[in-house]
């Protein structure tokens, strides 16, 4: 622990933020979409596309078409000549919507998966499939180099069938793909809201199409996503603030006002206000400016990040995360179930993946905002957040077997300016299963950090994305990856990768989740494992120039995923069932894994997503550290000062 209190000066300001500002964000819609505020009990955002599609003879309501057929878009390309806003009936393989507005599936639809191509189904009986068995053992045991053969094949067949199915999730908007559905399981009744387009379920999704050199896609994500930034949002006649991106949309199609003729299709977004529990998207504008910043980078079109509408929605997004509160932290403040974990599981306040993606958005956003006497403000209160922010994680929400010791350790209840316990943390707190669990050597970032409160829990995004980001040290970085090679047993196992270890369970479950049932323990957020997590540590391993981990990790989730049909989340401690309410196809476990496998076998595309320690936020660092740590109370200045 090096510093006590430091008064965080280190990039000072004149005008004050909000000033600024205000008068820059004036927003302009743009020229592809048109909003039109509907009439009703509560308020309904619908973007309207601007060309109109007449629907044949009867008019008739039908589910916007989740995807375009395969044959339509070849090559990365679509076919514009053939693709028309159709109906259920003309769209093949589509599902149908019943009168109550919830949709059933053809249950006779083929699945032709790599799995029922290799086992086609009632084809064999056990003991054809066990002398089958045997004979591959025989042939692999004598023969290795067909048995590399053998298995090159099987693996370059699940990434075909992964490619198939992520452009199978394409959803389409005015004839243009605009987005990947969450899942499409012919074999799940509930469809809940799964039909729809997240946000964060796009990046590997978006990610896979970059490192494929198809940026079309990517490029209108951003931009309509962008349109649904800037609109009214009214929860209860609350309105949240105006950065915020929607968790999810969904494009439908409805009749044309004063025409029964006609259909148009429109962007209907969920910010939060019909999600289950309310809860608030924080990480969608953050994912956002990440995924900018890499289209950028991938497609070398800079012009997407320069256009005056896109700097607008990154001033607007850093404007609502940098807005001043009652908070004495850095990190940003948030309620329950704000990103991935997007139910209540006891991670508000200031949750570690939310950090993660905060420093790693206000670094993509540094880069990326126009240098223009305008913007100096914000570029400044940015970088004096990106200094205290790396400050404060790494110093408080570390922890390994060392800093254990010391927290055991501590005294409490110290009113002073140099405390050393300063969030006045009773060692009691410290459970016996990280006493256990912490390894000799590694070290993590715990989960989230409050007054009097600690959560020891290890959440694997945060720390994934922390070590993409240069959030942490270099050192921190391999601590937390020798951790993850300690720990295999309980992080992988049988499917990576544990969204967060361990799982809550007993009276601890009922009063921090409300007595879930969806995350009982060892299930879903609540210690499931989850494969999509395995593209985030595949940059992370990269990052680090120790890919192997990565690729040990992917080798274990291809034994299993395609013939799983690609689930959402394993259950159990070892991950050894598919979740009791996973979906299956779902799009960023099969994104994620295409968006892994892309980097193993490219590294250097991994930069795209990176972020690496820049000098002037080192010095910054290194003076805090240094600095006088029983530093004067000042009279306050107009500066921000945060508890560092
Ligand atoms: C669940 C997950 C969330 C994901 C969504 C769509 O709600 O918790 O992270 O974005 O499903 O897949």
């Amino acid at each position: 622990m090096g510093s006590s209190e430091a008064i965080l000066q280190v990039f000072c300001g004149a005008a004050p933020l909000k000033q600024f500002l205000k008068s820059d964000l004036m927003y302009t819609p743009g020229s592809i979409t048109k909003c039109k505020k509907r009439s009703g009990s509560s308020v309904i955002r619908l973007f309207k596309c601007s060309s109109i599609f007449r629907n044949g003879h009867t008019h008739r309501r039908f589910p916007t078409a989740p995807s375009i057929p395969y044959e339509n878009f070849k090559n990365g390309k679509f076919d514009r000549s053939s693709c028309k806003c159709q109906n259920a009936e003309s769209v093949r393989g589509f599902t149908a919507e019943d009168a109550n507005g919830t949709w059933f599936v053809d249950n006779a639809k083929q699945f032709n998966t790599v799995h029922d191509m290799v086992n086609p189904p009632n084809l064999l009986d056990s003991e054809d499939v066990h002398g089958l068995k045997k004979e591959k053992e025989e042939v692999s045991v004598s023969d290795n180099g067909v048995h590399d053969k053998m298995q090159k094949t099987s693996v370059d067949m699940i990434e075909d069938e992964a490619w198939d199915l992520l452009r199978e999730s394409i959803v389409t908007y005015c004839g243009s793909p605009i987005g990947t559905i969450a899942a499409k399981d012919p074999t799940s009744s509930s469809v809940l809201n799964y039909d729809q387009v997240f946000i964060r379920d796009f990046i590997p999704s978006g990610i896979a199409f970059l490192l494929k050199g198809e940026y079309d896609i990517v490029r209108s994500f951003i931009l309509h996503t962008l349109q649904l930034q800037s609109w009214e949002k009214t929860m209860d006649c609350h309105s949240p603030g105006q950065g915020l991106m929607p968790a999810s949309f969904k494009v439908r199609t409805v009749p044309l006002e004063g025409d029964d003729t006609a259909t148009e299709e429109v962007l209907d977004p969920d910010f939060g206000e019909a999600a289950i529990g309310r809860v608030a998207p924080v990480d969608s504008g953050l994912w956002w400016i990440i995924l900018l910043r890499a289209y950028g980078k991938s497609s070398g079109d800079t012009s997407l990040q320069e256009r005056i509408d896109v700097q607008t929605g990154i001033k607007m997004i850093l404007k609502l995360c940098l807005a001043d509160g009652f908070d004495m932290f850095p990190t940003l403040l948030v309620a329950d179930g704000p990103c991935m974990i997007d139910r209540r599981m006891g991670i508000h306040g200031h949750p570690l993946e939310i950090q993660a993606l905060f420093y790693s958005a206000l670094m993509c956003a540094r880069e990326m905002l126009a240098p223009e006497d305008g913007s100096a403000d914000l570029v400044r209160a940015l970088n004096n957040r990106l200094v205290a922010l790396s400050f404060h994680i790494r110093e408080y929400y570390w922890i390994d077997l060392g800093k254990l010791n010391e927290i055991y350790r501590y005294k409490t209840e110290e009113y002073s300016y140099d405390a050393v316990n300063k969030f006045n943390i009773y060692p009691d707190q410290i459970s016996p299963w990280l006493v256990e669990w912490m390894p000799n050597r590694g070290g993590y970032l715990i989960g989230n950090l409050q007054p009097a409160h600690m959560d020891f829990r290890f959440f694997s995004l945060g720390n994934f994305w922390s070590v993409v980001s240069s959030l942490v040290t270099v050192d921190q970085s391999h601590a937390i990856l020798d951790l993850i090679e300690a720990k295999w047993a309980d992080l992988v196992a049988d499917m990576p990768f544990k969204i967060c270890y361990p799982a809550l369970e007993g009276q601890e479950w009922q009063i921090i989740t409300g007595s879930d049932p969806k995350n009982t323990p060892w299930s879903y957020h609540n210690g499931g494992s989850w494969p999509t997590l395995l593209w985030q540590l595949t940059v992370a391993c990269i990052k680090m120039d120790r890919p192997e981990i990565a690729a040990r990790a992917v080798e274990v989730a291809e034994r299993r995923l395609a013939e799983d049909k690609w689930p959402e989340y394993y259950d159990t401690k070892k991950g050894r069932f598919i979740g009791k309410q996973s979906r299956l196809f779902q799009t960023w476990t099969i994104a994620g894994y295409l968006v892994a496998k892309l980097l193993l076998a490219d590294p250097t595309k991994a930069k795209i997503l990176m972020t690496d320690e820049d000098s002037e936020l080192v010095n910054a660092f290194s003076c805090m550290i240094t600095s006088n740590p029983r530093k004067k109370r000042g009279p306050k200045t107009s500066e921000k000062t945060y508890i560092v």
